[in-house]
């Protein structure tokens, strides 16, 4: 069992309401439980409508909130319907989620992204940066084309890369039930790492974490994979038994 640091970043996505505070009240009481066999990172990023309540509320918890997106502009303006990263770390959140291929299909360009992370940065939250080729993409061989394109678009030398998580997430594998093959992945997760710091000249690695499909079932294969920081867990993680389980049998 490691006893590194990892993350277990849930996605909450479009689901979730006021009562289902209880999902995180259950998982706190599991980690304060098991504190000394585990050394998890757990971060809620819930809907914005949830941000502020949940931060209060889980304020002395082991559990992060974190946020799914944020519009481009900082401050506030005239945008209807749309919230900015001040208002979200006013809220409490502490972490955000950008470049979702949720987002990324609903037209959110590498432009965008790159300016969202700015504004995101600026107010002091950690960014879950995802990055992830389609299924069509894979097909075609251009998984690594795919990935250096959305890296290098957001790369600046003066974005402090020791607050950005990079979540690989093939799209073809977000809410299917598909995982990579483990080889597969290893390339992968390690290929982003080196890319990385090689351009970035950095002397520590940053964090890569893995999205699609965890779940208590397929974790555990994925701990032979130092390299990976830990998972974005969507679906699994609106129920606190299976989130639970997936920290469980991750360090099993
Ligand atoms: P999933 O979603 O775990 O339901 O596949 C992951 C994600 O969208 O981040």
């Amino acid at each position: 069992m490691t006893n590194k640091l990892r993350y277990f970043i849930a996605n909450w996505k479009m689901y979730g309401d006021l009562p289902s505070l209880k999902v995180l009240k259950d998982i706190n009481f599991f980690l304060g439980k098991n504190k000394k066999t585990y050394r998890p990172k757990v971060v809620a990023c819930v809907p914005s409508t949830l941000i502020k309540m949940f931060s209060i509320k889980m304020r002395d918890s082991r559990i992060s909130i974190g946020a799914q997106n944020c519009h481009l502009y900082e401050g506030y303006g005239p945008h209807t319907g749309s919230i900015s990263t001040l208002m979200l770390k006013n809220s409490g959140a502490k972490y955000i989620i950008l470049g979702h291929s949720d987002n990324r299909q609903e037209g959110e360009t590498n432009q965008q992204l790159k300016q969202k992370i700015n504004l995101s940065l600026n107010q002091k939250m950690k960014v879950i940066f995802c990055i992830g080729e389609t299924l069509n993409e894979r097909k075609k061989n251009k998984t690594y084309n795919v990935l250096t394109n959305q890296l290098n678009n957001i790369l600046n030398k003066n974005l402090n890369f020791n607050n950005i998580i990079f979540a690989y997430e093939p799209v073809w594998s977000i809410g299917t039930g598909k995982i990579p093959k483990l080889l597969e992945l290893e390339k992968v997760i390690k290929f982003i790492k080196n890319f990385l710091r090689k351009k970035l000249k950095i002397a520590k690695y940053p964090k890569v974490i893995y999205g699609g499909s965890v779940n208590p079932d397929n974790v555990h294969i994925f701990s032979s994979i130092n390299e990976i920081d830990g998972f974005l867990i969507g679906s699994a993680s609106l129920s606190s038994k299976k989130f639970i389980d997936i920290i469980k049998n991750y360090y099993r």
